[in-house]
């Protein structure tokens, strides 16, 4: 079993002790739980590039608005250890909030503009709650090595920001999305899908693939791409809303004509459930 800490000091006792025995290199994995096949990724990812690696739990509640999930958060912590056992996992570490937030917390890590967009557009605050939790998580570990999913897009590129606006010293590593066999993105929430949605839900991956195909079929206006995917995904039966489909660069920024390299992103609600899955263009 990996060792598992609940106070970040025995944590950093832990890595001192480690570093006067030896020099190694150090690969962390933030997570909120309840560990699927696109957490495992990033794990193996980080178990490649380094000798030690630290995987968080921590389902954190300054990233979850008013009204969201974060009381229905699936949570396993015995289960979430078995994986990290299986996966070679040194340490995890499952911290209490109070280790987070010590009581009279005043500060917070806000990234401008790419907060607002997007996810944050529909999630008020919520981008506020990753940044200072991952700075946190960041100065509680301080890895040589951080590993974040393709899956999070939009989360990934506030990261990567904040690194360098922070001036941390880390190096981020971006994975690409996990998906199910037949394309559906791995995700903690889709354990509160029904078959049925969960049907509904894959029309987010098939009208990625309905769009790659307009784009090689010599389509490139984002505007009617946008709109053959909205109608696909709106003829299935469980999707309630769409919340958004934008197509942008790399670095986020609206494009009106698609190239490769670009992003097209989807945010929608199947039954109560709200999923994100974006695309990178072929
Ligand atoms: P969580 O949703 O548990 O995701 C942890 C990491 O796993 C994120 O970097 C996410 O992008 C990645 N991930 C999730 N599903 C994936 C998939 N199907 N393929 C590849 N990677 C995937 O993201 C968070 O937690 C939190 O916001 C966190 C960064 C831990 C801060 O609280």
């Amino acid at each position: 079993m990996p060792l598992l800490f609940r106070k970040i000091k025995e944590l950093r006792n832990h890595l001192n002790t480690l570093r006067c025995e030896r020099n190694f290199s150090l690969g962390f994995v933030p997570t909120m739980g309840y560990l699927h096949e696109g957490h495992k990724a990033l794990i193996k990812r980080s178990r490649l590039q380094n000798e030690v690696t630290v995987v968080s739990v921590y389902v954190n509640p300054t990233q979850f608005g008013e009204g969201e999930d974060y009381e229905r958060y699936p949570r396993d912590l015995d289960r979430d250890m078995a994986v990290c056992e299986e996966l070679g996992v040194d340490v995890v570490l499952a911290p209490t909030d109070e280790e987070i937030y010590p009581q009279g917390s005043k500060t917070e890590v806000y990234v401008r503009e790419l907060s607002e967009v997007l996810e944050g557009k529909f999630r008020p605050g919520h981008f506020k709650g990753v940044a200072t939790v991952v700075t946190k998580l960041l100065n509680a570990v301080q890895p040589d090595r951080a590993y974040f999913g393709e899956k999070d897009y939009q989360q990934l590129k506030i990261i990567q920001r904040l690194v360098r606006d922070l001036l941390i010293p880390v190096e981020i590593v971006p994975v690409e999305t996990v998906r199910e066999p037949d394309g559906l993105a791995y995700s903690s929430r889709n354990v509160y899908l029904s078959p049925e949605e969960r049907e509904s839900a894959l029309s987010i991956y098939r009208s990625f693939l309905l769009a790659q195909e307009m784009i090689n079929q010599g389509e490139s206006n984002s505007a009617i791409i946008k709109e053959e995917m909205e109608r696909f995904i709106l003829s299935h039966p469980h999707v309630k809303k769409i919340d958004y489909i934008e197509i942008t660069d790399p670095e986020l920024n609206p494009k009106e004509s698609v190239e490769r390299g670009d992003r097209i992103l989807v945010a929608l609600w199947v039954g109560s459930t709200r999923l994100i899955d974006n695309w990178k263009v072929g």
